[in-house]
């Protein structure tokens, strides 16, 4: 790589290098078992990062953003409730942290980042290609429970065959929400009808 290109890449903030590095920041309210789901989410990220070719501070990026998603997961959502904009502060309280963490970071990260963690838990239409592997590493990490064969051969199909995976995954969520007789929130129904038409 040349010295111009190298100059030319935004440096990446202490809070955002050291999360890449698997280190929270102090304000970060995330349990050890919390943190065991957000290593193996950054983890993926991380693989998936690679096996695209991404250049090593774009790989940089995905690992913060793995490591950063949940850093506000098991803060006090009354706490954080009056912290996000007035868009979010209807959202169920677990549902929070994201935008939170977002307004906390912001200043500290670039859009695309603080997108990807503000609408984790949402999913929403405008995901760039970082927010939709988020999306999907938060979903497919190993260590969670749901449908552990389905999410085993999502897994071994990412990164390359992640517009096809996103579609199956949002179409998952989308239906666990509606069966449970919840209501899907705009953002949400929005993420669900865009990759269907994809
Ligand atoms: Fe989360
Ligand atoms: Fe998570």
């Amino acid at each position: 790589m040349s010295a111009a290109a190298l100059t030319s890449e935004p440096a990446l903030s202490p809070i955002v290098a050291a999360a890449a590095r698997g280190e929270l920041p102090e304000w970060a309210r995330a349990s050890q078992k919390r943190r065991a789901h957000i290593g193996r989410v950054a983890a993926l990220l991380g693989e998936w990062a690679a096996a695209l070719g991404l250049p090593q501070a774009e790989q940089t990026r995905w690992l913060a953003a793995g490591w950063l998603h949940d850093v506000l997961r098991e803060a006090d959502p009354d706490e954080l409730r009056p912290l996000v904009p007035e868009a979010f502060r209807h959202l169920p309280g677990k549902l929070l942290h994201g935008p939170a963490a977002a307004e906390r970071l912001a200043g500290h990260a670039d859009d695309e980042l603080l997108e990807a963690i503000r609408y984790h838990t949402l999913g929403p239409a405008r995901f760039g290609r970082l927010g939709r592997a988020l999306y999907l590493a938060d979903f497919l990490e190993p260590g969670r429970r749901y449908e552990p064969e389905w999410t085993a051969a999502l897994r071994a199909r990412m990164p390359g065959e992640m517009d096809a995976v996103m579609r199956e995954v949002v179409a998952a969520r989308v239906r666990h929400v509606t069966e449970s007789g919840s209501v899907l929130h705009p953002e949400t129904r929005a993420l669900h009808e865009q990759v269907e038409g994809a």
